[in-house]
């Protein structure tokens, strides 16, 4: 077992390296962000010959991307009786296609770009609340689509039944788009400082560009669109045991606070024990009590956590990224089903910086996607840690950090950058080291 944590792709694959950006230069297209979205938009512009550059602060794939459970899937919880509800039939059923349009992408490009690729099909079970799972099957079966009920399940504990995406997948994610990387125009270890128009500096020069996507997980530009509002940070838990039997299919329950698995070759992955980031939560310590009664014999291969950006309407935002910039993009927001969101991303973005129409754009557009009481309780949420006395402070908007016993680090509550325990920037919003 590794003792610092490191997902089981990053043990597994080591994605291409690239020089950094050399002094100035001047593209169409710049996309910030070297994490799945990023990746995925700079191959369609390369496959339709724009000219693009795409900047990462680090090296490529090793934010969210190398830390997800790289389940494909359309299923997104209990998501389609809250769409149906609250969006209406047709926004509903958009959402579905471009998710299984998501799906269906994989795995065609999974066979130009081997990555373990299996089709499987993707569970959501309840332990305590079968009507919700029975009111999923009638929201799905009024958008026309083919799910099933099932009551028997290979999980160590027992279920209610779960709604079953019978058509979905799983794959290695850094083998896929280490491989799709390779031929890509991109500039590693260049940190974008700030944004001034279309222009983007950096510690290596300047870029100049047509237009800007930016890709980089949480939007780091806090002047437009005002992100640190609409978006909030959850912390997961994985591991990856060895010496217990693979499971066919992947399985999550519909409760945020339960349990998901699904199995990497001879590997079952595990996760749970999430909270929101900069609060307390089970961690690994619930994932290692769950490992022991119901796989005594099992050994932790690999342990790790992601973080994710979810959106207040639990839809991604994917299109302008302020009311006023129209040279200025954002991808984010994927509220933990980035392997389908960020293919949707992908070709939104292209399809929008080529000036092509797309059916799906109006659904993902962040304009005017106001949740206000929502908003309102992201924001006091928020409030809270700025009042908060404590000294050690938030570069992004100054907010109280707290100190996260499990993993080490100093983790803001309001919006969720965290830092090292030598106060190295871990994620964003924030864009740059606690004492710089
Ligand atoms: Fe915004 Fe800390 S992440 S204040």
């Amino acid at each position: 077992m590794s003792k610092q944590p490191r997902s089981l792709w990053q043990e597994t694959y080591s994605p291409p390296t690239f020089k950094p950006l050399h002094w100035g230069e001047k593209t169409k297209v710049l996309i910030i962000g070297g994490g799945i979205a990023g990746i995925l938009t700079a191959y369609r512009l390369h496959q339709a010959g724009v000219p693009y550059i795409l900047l990462e602060q680090g090296r490529i794939l090793q934010g969210t991307t190398a830390h997800t459970t790289a389940k494909i899937t359309s299923q997104h919880g209990l998501l389609y009786q809250k769409l149906l509800r609250r969006e209406g039939m047709a926004r509903a059923r958009q959402y579905l296609s471009a998710n299984e349009w998501a799906v269906g992408e994989y795995e065609r490009l999974s066979r130009e770009y081997p990555c373990d690729f299996r089709a499987e099909p993707h569970f959501v079970y309840s332990q305590k609340d079968e009507n919700r799972l029975k009111r999923e099957m009638d929201a799905l079966a009024a958008l026309g689509f083919e799910a099933e009920f099932c009551r028997e399940l290979p999980l160590p504990i027992k279920t209610m039944g779960a709604v079953c995406f019978p058509h979905q997948a799983s794959f290695h994610p850094l083998k896929f788009l280490g491989e799709l990387a390779r031929d890509l125009n991109i500039r590693e270890n260049t940190h974008v400082l700030e944004l001034q128009g279309t222009n983007a500096i950096t510690e290596r020069g300047g870029v100049h560009a047509e237009k800007i996507i930016v890709a980089t997980h949480f939007p780091f530009i806090n002047r437009h669109g005002g992100y640190f509002l609409r978006l909030y940070q959850h912390r997961s838990y994985l591991m990856a045991l060895s010496g217990v039997k693979p499971m066919e299919g992947m399985y999550l329950d519909e409760d945020p606070l339960g349990m998901t698995f699904r199995s990497y070759k001879d590997l079952l992955l595990i996760g749970g024990g999430g909270h929101r980031t900069g609060k307390e939560g089970g961690n690994w310590a619930e994932l290692r009590a769950f490992a022991a009664a119901h796989y005594p014999a099992a050994k932790e291969e690999y342990f790790w956590a992601a973080q994710d950006c979810m959106s207040l309407d639990q839809m991604p935002y994917i299109g302008q990224y302020g009311a006023h910039t129209e040279e200025l993009l954002v991808a984010s927001g994927f509220n933990k089903w980035g392997m389908t969101g960020a293919m949707i991303a992908s070709r939104l973005l292209a399809d929008r910086v080529m000036g092509k129409e797309n059916e799906f754009q109006a659904l993902f557009e962040p304009k005017g996607r106001l949740l206000r009481p929502k908003l309102i309780l992201n924001a006091l949420s928020s409030a809270a840690g700025l009042l908060n006395p404590s000294p050690k402070r938030c570069p992004h908007l100054g907010c109280a950090l707290k100190w996260n016993k499990a993993e080490h680090s100093w983790d803001c509550p309001c919006h969720g950058s965290r830092f090292s325990s030598k106060g190295e920037c871990l994620n964003n919003p924030a864009n740059e080291d606690l004492y710089h």
